[in-house]
């Protein structure tokens, strides 16, 4: 840890130059405001003007420099021997949430640069602070108001706010968006991912009215080591003045508490209160309203433990067996990035459908409605980060991006009882700057947040004289393992995995977190016929005959809910750019093995009802 601080020290003092140079952005995202959405809003979603810019003309002059008079001042012709080559009151359309891919043809395979923009009015307030809130931009995104940046973030699954206040004006305003999705070595991810690279606002825009000073963070849980007891902390921006006090009511369990503001900005409280716990079975949220300084915040929160006990993993003190699925953010209304709260209840209903418990959000933090409707619904969340495959470990611009999208995952969803556990990687080799790497990470995770398990993907188990030894020291790290094994697809027959046996160097509690096999709904044949639904079938039925036999089984999320978009997967006719491994086609329909994970699931919870 001391060497990458010592790193850290390196980049940042090359970072400050650099911005004084005027080569990097000089402003990224700030410390996130907690349940925007809960708050004073207005919707900046509908229709945005874009245009596309594969050769960033509207950012680079023709030697290369960061042009001043670029298109985010979106300059007019004034006279008419004026020359300006873009106009985005002529521009085309585009829906914003959601991402170009699937919204324009022509920009299915797209990985470039798009400007967006769009104009909106304010009833500006003198005593009021003003935030542009995104919920998510893939991947790298610099933000214009009336002209001027306000900021940049980069990583395409975490939401960003940049105070817009100063740029604003009274009456009628222009945000400028440059959106840029390209891949490359060394970002979060890198450049090889199977899943589709859906650029654009893929999420919900809208502008916070706050309070001169505000409540700009809180997180309210029940305590670790008490379950009659609701322990809470806040955060204010801006300049508190003492005495001030912030409310906390619940009304359910009578709660109406004023808790005094440090002169730090921060407070914090206990209360002794019997809640009724949160569970699958019964996901009770509360509602919870907090006020500070004229402004009223709506909050719901469901209260919980969760913990490890040697190799049970427990909820409410209760072990608990996981039955979950994995699911990619992808709508199945649309064929695009999921973002909406129907694309939410679509598909976390099909998971209740199939008996689940548990959803595995791969490979990324999911839209919000995800976590929000999981809350609701009574599913346990498996969080990530896409720290996927072959990242750039020895890197530290990479360990700070990895870091600073940790960050923004937990800071958004520290409150949702549904998120049981934060993974922090998936699949990656097993070496010495990748272990570095993590456990700076698993760090990190437990520093901010340490009421969650921490997990993370393996697939570097090795083969022993009857099957698979887990002895990655990654896995001595997290609090839970996760394994993804794809017997019967990526290797051996469907039928030789029911005899594999597993076994692990550490005691303590795993998750199948992959395995699956692809096959075309509709298309039938023999069980051992490739992707015919019956051969998908057969790889089910006997790794859910091979996982009975490990001890140390606590779940498991299969891949894949869905079939899923994947560049790296062009097989025309059977693939046609479509991973096939979901249990339900990209329109959702059920494919053999869905019953056969449904049946198992059944036989599971009748077995834990008579427990
Ligand atoms: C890997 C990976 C997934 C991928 C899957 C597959 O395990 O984690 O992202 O889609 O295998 O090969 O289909």
């Amino acid at each position: 840890m001391k060497n990458r601080m010592y790193c850290f020290l390196l980049l940042w003092l090359s970072i400050a130059m650099n911005a004084y140079a005027g080569q990097l952005p000089t402003s990224v995202a700030t410390g996130l405001i907690q349940n925007p959405e809960g708050r004073n809003t207005t919707s900046l979603d509908g229709q945005w003007s874009y245009i596309i810019d594969q050769y960033e003309t509207g950012y680079y002059n023709h030697r290369y420099e960061v042009s001043k008079s670029g298109w985010f001042k979106n300059r007019k012709m004034v006279n008419s021997w004026d020359l300006i080559e873009y106009d985005f009151s002529t521009a085309d359309k585009i829906n914003v949430p959601g991402d170009w891919n699937s919204q324009k043809q022509h920009m299915m395979f797209y990985e470039g640069t798009v400007w967006y923009h769009k104009d909106f009015s304010v009833n500006k307030k003198a005593d009021k602070r003003y935030v542009v809130n995104f919920g998510a931009v893939n991947y790298q995104a610099i933000v214009y108001v009336n002209g001027e940046k306000v900021g940049s973030h980069q990583g395409g699954f975490t939401g960003f706010q940049f105070d817009i206040t100063e740029k604003l004006k009274d009456g009628s305003n222009f945000i400028v968006v440059k959106v840029d999705n390209r891949r490359e070595r060394n970002q979060v991810p890198t450049v090889n991912t199977d899943w589709w690279n859906y650029g654009g606002i893929t999420r919900s825009v809208s502008l916070l009215e706050l309070p001169g000073s505000y409540l700009a963070d809180y997180k309210i849980q029940l305590s670790k080591k008490d379950q009659s007891v609701i322990t809470g902390s806040f955060k204010i921006s801006g300049k508190p003045k003492t005495g001030e006090k912030i409310t906390l009511r619940i009304p359910e369990l009578d709660v109406y508490k004023q808790i005094e503001v440090g002169r730090s900005g921060t407070a914090s409280f206990n209360l002794e209160k019997q809640a009724e716990l949160w569970s699958p079975e019964i996901p009770k949220l509360y509602q919870v309203e907090l006020e500070y300084n004229g402004e009223t915040i709506q909050d719901r929160i469901g209260f919980r433990t969760i913990e490890v006990d040697g190799s049970e993993i427990k909820l409410n003190g209760q072990s608990l067996y996981l039955r979950g699925i994995s699911i990619h953010e992808e709508s199945p209304l649309t064929n695009g990035r999921a973002w909406s709260e129907e694309d939410a209840r679509l598909l976390l209903g099909w998971a209740k459908e199939l008996g689940c418990n548990f959803v595995r959000l791969a490979h990324y933090p999911h839209n919000e409605f995800m976590v929000k409707v999981a809350d609701e619904l009574g599913l346990m969340v498996w969080s990530e980060i896409p720290v996927y495959w072959t990242l750039v470990f020895e890197n530290e611009e990479v360990y700070v991006n990895a870091e600073q999208q940790l960050t923004e995952m937990i800071s958004r969803d520290k409150n949702r009882a549904s998120v049981i556990m934060w993974s922090v990687a998936n699949e990656t080799p097993n070496h010495e700057q990748r272990l570095n790497f993590l456990t700076d990470l698993v760090e990190k995770a437990r520093g901010l947040d340490d009421t969650r398990l921490i997990t993370a993907a393996l697939d570097t188990q090795t083969s022993s004289k009857n099957g698979k030894l887990i002895d990655d020291p990654l896995a001595n790290v997290v609090d839970v393992i996760g394994i993804n094994a794809y017997c019967g697809w990526y290797g051996k027959k469907p039928e030789e995995c029911s005899s594999l046996s597993w076994e692990s160097k550490y005691l303590k509690p795993v998750i199948m977190s992959e395995f699956g096999g692809g096959a075309l709904q509709g298309l039938h044949g023999k069980s051992n016929e490739r992707w015919t639904e019956e051969y998908q079938a057969a790889v089910y039925e006997h790794n859910l005959q091979m996982i009975e036999n490990f001890s140390l089984l606590r779940g498991v999320t299969p891949w894949i809910l869905k079939d899923f978009r994947s560049p790296k997967r062009p097989l025309a006719n059977i693939q046609d750019y479509w991973n096939r491994k979901g249990l339900l086609s990209e329109t959702g329909e059920k494919k053999q093995a869905w019953y056969v994970l449904r049946d198992f699931y059944l036989q599971k919870q009748q077995e834990q009802t008579r427990q």
